[in-house]
């Protein structure tokens, strides 16, 4: 592929391009985001969410822990962190932060009827140049994010810069399936069923396409694990969810 260029799901599109295509799809998608995410995983992205949850460990109850997570979009992850933290009487303040602010304003809507908004903080912002601080995180999470983004080393690096000496990174992602019978299963069921899904309840077929192919398009686990300890990351581990439909990374700075 030419320098300028990367892929949008299988097609090849201008560098620059990507990141405003992303957002045209997470624009049209936001409303019935959550609602697409239980058609298309029948629950399932609920219990994975709920596995990367319980990498996050509050050993220190008489500390205040701050996280991040990244591509938050209408805050799944952030709630289940900050139910975490209550249920253990630790604080933990969150910053959610996504490129859009359509999927944000779902999240703050959604924070306000759960009674969570005030652990909860909602930033618009490009997850490859993060608007916070050196060291400022204990936990950097991002579920099923970096996929879309057009830099993953530029996020990985921007992760690494902004967690704690000792803080842990934390990601959830499709990945590759493997298993040769069911991988041939979970292609007729992806490249059919679910643009099939977002035809029907979203009239959208095309952003459901994209994030069919994005997922093929994303590296394996072992390639990823990889670029995380190239941004720095020590003890880069994953495990693999679904016979490993979906994986979750961890690191620790
Ligand atoms: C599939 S959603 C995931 C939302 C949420 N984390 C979840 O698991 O339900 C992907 C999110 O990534 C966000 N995103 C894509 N590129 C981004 C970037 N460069 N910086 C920050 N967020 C980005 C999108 O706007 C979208 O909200």
């Amino acid at each position: 592929m030419e320098k300028d260029k990367t892929h949008f799901g299988f097609k090849e599109v201008d560098r620059d391009q990507k990141a405003s295509l992303v957002k045209e799809i997470f624009s049209g998608v936001a409303k019935k985001y959550d609602l697409m995410n239980d058609l298309m995983s029948a629950g399932v992205h609920r219990l994975w969410k709920n596995k990367m949850v319980e990498e996050i460990n509050f050993s220190d109850s008489k500390k205040s822990y701050r996280t991040i997570d990244l591509a938050g979009g209408t805050g799944d992850i952030a709630f289940r962190i900050s139910k975490k933290a209550h249920a253990q009487n630790v604080k933990c303040a969150i910053d959610v932060v996504d490129i859009n602010q359509e999927m944000l304003d779902v999240g703050k809507d959604r924070a306000v009827d759960l009674n969570l908004f005030s652990d909860l903080k909602f930033t618009c912002c490009d997850g490859e140049k993060l608007c916070f601080a050196d060291e400022s995180f204990d936990f950097f999470t991002i579920a099923f994010g970096i996929r879309n983004f057009t830099n993953i080393n530029a996020a990985l690096v921007e992760a690494y810069r902004v967690l704690k000496p000792g803080g842990k990174f934390i990601c959830l992602e499709f990945s590759k399936v493997n298993d040769y019978f069911l991988q041939k299963f979970y292609d007729v069921y992806s490249f059919n069923v679910i643009p099939k899904i977002g035809e029907i309840i979203l009239k959208d077929r095309a952003s459901y396409q994209y994030l069919v192919e994005s997922i093929r398009k994303f590296p394996t686990q072992d390639e990823f694990k990889k670029m995380i300890e190239n941004a720095g990351f020590k003890n880069a581990s994953y495990q693999n969810l679904t016979f490993g439909a979906a994986a979750i990374h961890v690191g620790e700075k």
